[in-house]
């Protein structure tokens, strides 16, 4: 049963949506009993609290569901998921910092399975941020699927 663990650095805008869109994108396919999807922060800043109203609004406008609440990355991550996907560089390096030396997981950008950008960080800005945000999050989730076996068109395994 594959896992997935996106991280970003709060844990409230980057990683949440992109939990919510790749768990929804299974789900429609018909195969989102085989998968465990959730999402962690690297810093604990916001521990216990629901995503940014703005990731929640971007998820409402394109019917995708959102319920996560926050909490840190943390040891045990690394050998319960198979993969551990991070959003921008910083990510990347904080999540090598963090990372035990009995590690199983896979550890990647979640570009790398698109056109190899990172996912700024939105938390700052404007409403277009996460709209962008949430835009790479479905590029990069079709291209994770495919790169796990998983057919995007069938909705079947390959
Ligand atoms: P995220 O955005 O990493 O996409 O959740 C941030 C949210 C909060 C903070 C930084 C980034 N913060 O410094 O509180």
């Amino acid at each position: 049963m594959p896992s997935v663990l996106f991280v970003c650095l709060g844990n409230i805008c980057r990683s949440p949506l992109a939990e919510a869109v790749f768990a929804d994108m299974v789900k429609k396919r018909g195969f989102g009993d085989d998968f465990t999807v959730d999402s962690a922060g690297t810093a604990g800043y916001h521990v216990g609290e629901e995503p940014d109203e703005r990731s929640v609004e971007v998820c409402r406008r394109h019917g995708v569901p959102v319920d996560s609440v926050c909490r840190q990355l943390e040891k045990a991550d690394f050998t319960r998921f198979d993969y551990i996907i991070g959003m921008d560089s910083m990510n990347m390096s904080n999540i090598e910092k963090a990372k035990p030396a009995n590690s199983t997981a896979k550890i990647a950008l979640f570009g790398s399975f698109g056109d190899g950008k990172v996912i700024q960080d939105p938390y700052y800005g404007g409403k277009d941020g996460f709209e962008k945000t949430y835009k790479q999050c479905v590029r990069y989730s079709e291209g994770l699927l495919k790169a796990m076996g998983y057919d995007d068109a069938s909705g079947g395994k390959l």
